[in-house]
């Protein structure tokens, strides 16, 4: 498994993370034997949330990686808070609330980085800049990033932090591609050329924010998986015929086809299944060529000017 460097190297983590959200829907068992799995992967980077299973999925995950002889500094932990039922909340008292649950829930005394989820347009960033001075200082937080926010967003937060933010974690798959779209379209007057991310790739390589790609299989908002999907003839055909030449499966296509990109995006893959796991894992040892990508992207349905 390779590794990247996360923000400006204050991490080194393996290009692929698993993400916790959907743990909580699996037996003990097969939680364990798909946490030893990823370990032994190579992973060594785990993404959580406090509302992921309503807090039980984090659960799930101690419980499974406990059953594993890996020391706690041998791994790292993300975990997101800011999403209440029904609103979002950046409040100190909020954030520094979920930190303790999270860290109660994980069995741990310190999380690697904490992300803010989703943006609270009612945010106050000097409460946020000292409930995060606060995690930093008692050692309960290493690092800290957000998740769905544009350029502007962070340029505010960035304004009253004292620490950097090292990650933006995004919806990014082949058939979720705005980030990208966006700027291969400039000047065109056609849908594509649309920003609505206000040039968030760019941005986040300007600024050395590794972008973390969320849901890289699914299509829509958690709408299905587009992988042996009727609804993508062509897109499936042509990921088929490249993981054949590749000796891979077509997940590990999907996967590879986002770390291709230059801007070295972690992705965070939510399968529970150990099998799928490490078919997806090979995603690291291969490269596509730019042709490949670009067909890839085209057979996705988009044009190039
Ligand atoms: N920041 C945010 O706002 C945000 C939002 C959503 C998610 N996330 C993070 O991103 C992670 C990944 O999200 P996700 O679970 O939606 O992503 P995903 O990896 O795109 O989807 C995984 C789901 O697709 C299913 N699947 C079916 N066929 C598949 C195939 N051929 N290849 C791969 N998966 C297939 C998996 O089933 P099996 O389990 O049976 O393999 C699993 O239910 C989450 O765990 C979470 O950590 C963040």
């Amino acid at each position: 498994m390779k590794k990247i460097n996360i923000g400006n190297g204050e991490i080194s983590a393996s290009e692929i993370s698993l993400g916790c959200m959907r743990i909580n829907e699996i037996t003990s068992n097969d939680a364990a034997s798909l946490i030893s799995t990823a370990l032994e992967q190579g992973i060594d980077f785990f993404d959580h949330a406090d509302i992921y299973g309503d807090g039980k999925s984090e659960e799930v995950f101690a419980e499974a990686i406990g059953t594993t002889n890996y020391s706690r500094e041998k791994y790292m932990l993300q975990t997101k808070c800011g999403i209440q039922p029904g609103y979002f909340d950046f409040s100190k008292e909020h954030i520094l609330n979920s930190v303790d649950k999270s860290l109660k829930r994980l069995k741990t005394d310190y999380i690697d980085v904490l992300l803010l989820h989703r943006p609270d347009t009612l945010m106050e960033p000097e409460e946020v800049a000292e409930a995060f001075t606060k995690l930093h200082s008692s050692g309960k937080v290493k690092y800290f990033g957000v998740s769905n926010q544009k350029p502007m967003q962070i340029e505010l937060l960035n304004k009253y932090l004292e620490q950097n933010i090292i990650i933006n974690q995004l919806q990014l798959s082949i058939t979720n591609t705005g980030m990208i779209d966006s700027g291969l379209n400039v000047n065109m007057e056609n849908n594509a050329s649309i920003d609505r991310d206000n040039s968030i790739l760019e941005y986040c390589r300007l600024k050395d924010i590794t972008i973390q790609a969320w849901s890289p299989f699914q299509y829509g908002m958690f709408a299905g998986v587009f992988l042996d999907n009727d609804k993508f003839p062509e897109l499936n055909n042509k990921i088929n015929e490249i993981a054949k030449i590749k000796g891979v499966t077509n997940s590990a296509i999907a996967v590879a086809w986002i770390l291709r990109h230059p801007a070295k995006i972690q992705t965070i893959v939510g399968t529970t299944k150990s099998s799928r796991l490490k078919d997806i894992c090979q995603a690291s040892r291969i490269e596509l060529t730019r042709q490949e990508w670009y067909e890839i992207y085209r057979a996705a349905g988009n044009k190039l000017p």
